[in-house]
């Protein structure tokens, strides 16, 4: 039977999975942007649903990153997911990991904003404020131009993500700053709840 997953139980099944506090703060951040931008693009009642692909999807990255997104379609399937959730989940590592190609616009945003969380998360832990609230876009082009920052992030993914979406980089780097601000209270109390950094 198929289990219309929410927040709590999406977590404990990240928790289940994972136990460094990275990749269960990169989750809430994913899950908070995803919410974010279903608002913002008009999918205001599937936000839950949004939020839920993006808590979930490097689930099996901690425990077998050489099955990255291969993986998870038998850990979400253990769990009951919906289908659509394991879908979106694989499709954020197409072309590099995983052939499923992000279809929905949603799987498109996942799969941009991703590994862009990843450098702005890099980008705000340097500054005085450990925060995004008072980045700029512009100083995050910079950090993007800069290859050897955050080298872990790829600029071509990043790319590709506005790309699919149809928007220019600045305009992705833009809103997801913003996505980025919307929830980063929220996720630091999460964790603190959680007990991790
Ligand atoms: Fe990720």
């Amino acid at each position: 039977m198929q289990t219309k997953l929410n927040h709590e139980t999406a977590l404990e099944i990240l928790r289940k999975y994972n136990s460094e506090s990275f990749h269960i703060r990169h989750g809430l951040t994913v899950e908070g942007c995803m919410k974010w931008f279903a608002e913002q693009l008009g999918y205001g009642e599937e936000k839950e649903f949004w939020g839920i692909c993006g808590l979930l999807h490097d689930v099996d990255f901690e425990r077998y990153p050489e099955e990255h997104c291969k993986k998870a379609v038998e850990l979400l399937q253990g769990e009951n997911a919906e289908p659509e959730v394991i879908h979106a989940v694989c499709s954020h590592g197409f072309g590099h990991c995983s052939d499923v190609e992000p279809q929905h616009e949603m799987e498109k945003v996942l799969f941009a904003c991703d590994e862009l969380t990843g450098l702005i998360w890099a980008a705000a832990k340097m500054r005085p404020s450990k925060s995004v609230s008072d980045m700029e876009l512009k100083s995050l082009k910079k950090k993007f131009k800069d290859k050897r920052f955050a080298a872990g992030c790829s600029r071509e993914i990043i790319t590709e993500g506005a790309e699919k979406l149809g928007w220019t980089l600045e305009d992705l780097m833009e809103r997801t700053i913003l996505a980025m601000r919307s929830c980063e209270t929220d996720v630091n109390e999460e964790m603190q709840k959680l007990g991790m950094e």
